[in-house]
């Protein structure tokens, strides 16, 4: 069985609900807990998305801690599945005045209803750990940027020769559900996603502080007819 798929099974113990309460639970403490430990990475996926020429999409909002850190000239939509982390991020874009940000929708990213290639760069920093279906997330975003665009994500990339594995593992089966997100994501579930569409283009994977442990990939969609180069996909990164 792949790696990939495993995991799939594994994680038919997380499902939505168990997103959504774990969320209600965090929304009051989050900021508290995860500003800072986070930051570089949302640092990372606002300026990349920042790049893109037209609309971004943030999946997976949260409470807006990256909502910040586009540039003033963009025009961002956000959505989440929870209610109670959606009004922190309301609250933050009326608090500091961020007018780049143009909507905030509670949605599945899953199935999202915003028409094929709406965006120039979905963003989601943080996220697909978190999803029960991380391949039907993906194919989501895909579906929702144009071609031409990317998908940028931030993530946890669990390393087989890391010492946190066994604890990420022992994790991973028993409080996974209550945690609202999966400690256990091998590189898989993306790599092989990514070799699967002929339409996607790894351009970037690149270790982030602190200690390396989060992992920022840029994925590019491709015109269809120009997918039939062979495509490389680089090496595990390391963290200097
Ligand atoms: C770890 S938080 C990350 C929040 C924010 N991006 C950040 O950097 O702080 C993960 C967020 O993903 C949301 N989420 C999980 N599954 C989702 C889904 N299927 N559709 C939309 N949002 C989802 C959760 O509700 C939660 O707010």
């Amino acid at each position: 069985m792949s790696e990939a798929r495993d995991y799939t099974r594994e994680s038919e113990t997380l499902d939505n609900c168990d997103v959504e309460a774990a969320y209600a639970r965090w929304a009051p403490i989050y900021d508290l807990t995860f500003t800072a430990i986070l930051k570089p990475g949302r640092r990372a996926a606002a300026a990349a998305a920042s790049k893109a020429d037209g609309p971004i999409l943030d999946v997976g909002v949260g409470t807006g801690l990256e909502l910040p850190m586009f540039e003033p000239h963009t025009e961002v939509y956000g959505v989440d599945l929870s209610e109670p982390m959606l009004r922190r991020a309301a609250q933050r874009v009326d608090r500091e005045s961020l007018r780049h940000v143009a909507g905030l929708s509670k949605m599945d990213a899953t199935r999202m209803a915003f028409a094929d290639g709406a965006f120039a760069c979905v963003v989601a920093p943080y996220v697909l750990t978190v999803a029960p279906e991380p391949e039907a997330m993906l194919d989501e975003l895909a579906r929702v940027v144009r071609v031409g665009g990317e998908i940028v994500l931030v993530n946890h990339v669990s390393r087989k020769d890391d010492p946190l594995a066994i604890l990420e593992t022992w994790l991973d089966r028993h409080v996974a559900p209550k945690l609202g997100w999966r400690p256990q994501f091998p590189w898989s579930i993306i790599g092989d996603w990514v070799d699967q569409r002929a339409d996607m283009q790894l351009v970037e994977r690149r270790l982030l502080p602190p200690f390396g442990l989060f992992t920022l990939i840029r994925i590019k969609r491709l015109p269809v007819d120009v997918t039939a180069q062979p495509q490389e996909t680089p090496a595990e990164p390391e963290y200097a």
